[in-house]
């Protein structure tokens, strides 16, 4: 099998979920190493803001039922996670937002991703952001390719999540989304 773990989110993709696509980033926004089925994944978040925002991860859903650990080993960050609507027919609205958290993570921390909740983790720190999670990555060789069982799709769509986490003042606050029809008042512990 061709494996390789390593790679990388570049600005041209993170266009489709900043809050100003315009503006100017660094070329690579995030780094990856997948560990596949028996090691742990790791991610590095670049330092500094793109248009005001800090530098992030896409974000996705699962698309199947299994919960994630995130474990931060350095830096400090702003996990947001959030929950679909359903209609009548239990089928996810992709622009209505039931709930929304963000949360403060430092070092130290581990975090577990509840079921079906999209997520995206904001590095806040002046130093790389670095965390392991356990998700099963399939390595398919495509250094480009996305986990498996996440869409990504439903966040590009949707321009990014329902805030983007935003530096005001030297401190990040949070700014709706405008894409989202019902945007769920965020529940911040401590931002
Ligand atoms: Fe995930």
């Amino acid at each position: 099998m061709n494996i390789d773990p390593f790679a990388s989110r570049t600005h041209e993709k993170m266009k489709e979920v900043l809050m100003d696509p315009l503006a100017v980033g660094p070329a690579i926004h995030y780094y990856m190493i997948r560990g596949g089925k028996d090691k742990r994944n790791v991610t590095v978040w670049e330092t500094g803001t793109v248009g005001g925002e800090y530098i992030k991860t896409y974000g996705h859903y699962h698309i199947v039922d299994f919960r994630e650990t995130y474990r931060i080993v350095e830096g400090e960050g702003i996990l947001l996670l959030q929950i679909r609507k359903k209609d009548a027919e239990g089928t996810w609205i992709d622009d209505e937002i039931e709930s929304f958290q963000a949360i403060r993570v430092k070092a130290g921390d581990e975090i577990p991703i509840p079921s079906f909740a999209g997520h995206a983790l904001v590095n806040i720190s002046e130093t790389w952001l670095v965390t392991t999670d356990d998700s099963p990555v399939n390595l398919s060789g495509d250094s480009a390719s996305m986990p498996v069982h996440a869409d990504y799709k439903v966040i590009g769509n949707m321009r990014g999540m329902a805030y983007y986490v935003v530096e005001k003042d030297g401190k990040p606050t949070l700014v709706p989304n405008p894409a989202y029809k019902k945007t769920a008042t965020p529940m911040v512990t401590v931002l």
